[in-house]
């Protein structure tokens, strides 16, 4: 079992496969040119699945796959395929763009939830958010994903003064539709441009969506990341990822591995653990997952605390959110 010194149990592996994407959504990548890693760095199938194996014999129990966008990469298929072989519950977020091609490699993989990322319900909006002129195929791959019985998590990172007058649109959406709209905090990467005014907190969406909806609050589980609400008699649910306003971070349980393969124990982690290089030289990794659990810090990686006023984005050190996979 994986125990860090705060007794926190870790059985949530978070794998990137990528940090490409098929979008340029600007809250996620570095204004500045990125810099791609280069594939003989990236960890190959073989390497995910021999390290993925060693997570699960210390005791993951559930895999998520991230990118950028993990359907990208040219043997996602594969990958998918494998790891669902290994006892865990394995999940994906993905952009949706190409989820038509994945639906049956996703129903032979025994994938039941899917987490899709979806800021706006406008197409003109979205071209400015993801700079890509998507919105079309991600809504069609939206339903189809609901025609076919998945889980549908819709990820929407709320922006002051860019999309925080769409909560209500989203909650509407779940009217019908039964998807799980969940809202999240904006929040500091490296060469993201944060600052706290462009954060819509948890507070002020339950406000807007007060105005409008009577909802009633749903249980959240012990390692949630969400609060969750229903309005009565909508198919759906919406909930709040409050990451900077309400941080919750007694309940962690995840870890994460980059597409470059070091570990990160908190997704605002200074430091990572290079368990790739390890793995290649024929070292012992475990030993050092191990002590990669046993450094995480109480709570934002220790950069940080939930005073919004008070985070200085310049002084965080870590990666942009691309290179580091959701
Ligand atoms: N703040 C909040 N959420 C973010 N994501 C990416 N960058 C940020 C950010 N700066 C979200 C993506 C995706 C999820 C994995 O993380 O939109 O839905
Ligand atoms: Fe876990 Fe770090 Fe996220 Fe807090 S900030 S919930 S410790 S990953």
């Amino acid at each position: 079992m994986l125990q860090d010194s705060f007794g926190r149990k870790h059985d949530y592996l978070r794998i990137s496969l990528t940090d490409v994407c098929n979008f340029r959504c600007v809250y996620c990548m570095p204004a500045e040119d990125m810099q791609f890693m280069p594939p003989t760095k990236l960890m190959q199938a073989n390497e995910i699945i021999d390290i993925a194996t060693e997570f699960v014999k210390l005791g993951v129990t559930k895999i998520r796959l991230t990118g950028g966008e993990p359907l990208v990469r040219k043997d996602a298929a594969d990958i998918i395929l494998q790891l669902s072989k290994l006892p865990v519950e394995l999940t994906i977020s993905t952009n949706a763009v190409r989820v038509d091609e994945f639906i049956d490699v996703f129903k032979r993989a025994n994938i039941k939830s899917i987490n899709v990322s979806l800021d706006t319900l406008n197409k003109e909006k979205f071209h400015t958010i993801a700079q890509r002129n998507s919105f079309d195929k991600v809504w069609s791959n939206i339903n189809l994903l609901v025609e076919n019985n998945f889980h549908v998590k819709i990820n929407a990172v709320i922006m002051n003064g860019i999309n925080e007058t769409e909560l209500n649109d989203f909650v509407a959406l779940t009217q019908q539709l039964p998807v799980h709209v969940r809202f999240i905090e904006f929040m500091p990467f490296t060469g993201n441009k944060w600052n706290d005014t462009k954060v819509f907190s948890y507070q002020q969406m339950l406000d807007v969506i007060a105005a409008k909806y009577t909802f009633i609050k749903l249980k959240d589980g012990k390692h949630d990341t969400t609060k969750k609400y229903k309005v009565l008699n909508h198919a759906g649910t919406f909930a709040v990822i409050s990451t900077m306003s309400a941080p919750f971070c007694e309940g962690c349980n995840r870890l994460r591995l980059t597409a470059d393969g070091k570990m990160k124990n908190c997704l605002f982690s200074k430091g990572e653990a290079d368990i790739l290089s390890a793995y290649r030289a024929g070292e012992d990794f475990i030993s050092i997952i191990k002590q990669c659990v046993h450094q995480k810090e109480k709570a934002l990686g220790g950069q940080f605390t939930s005073d919004l006023h008070k985070v200085n984005s310049e002084n965080i050190l870590n990666r942009s959110m691309i290179s580091i996979g959701g």
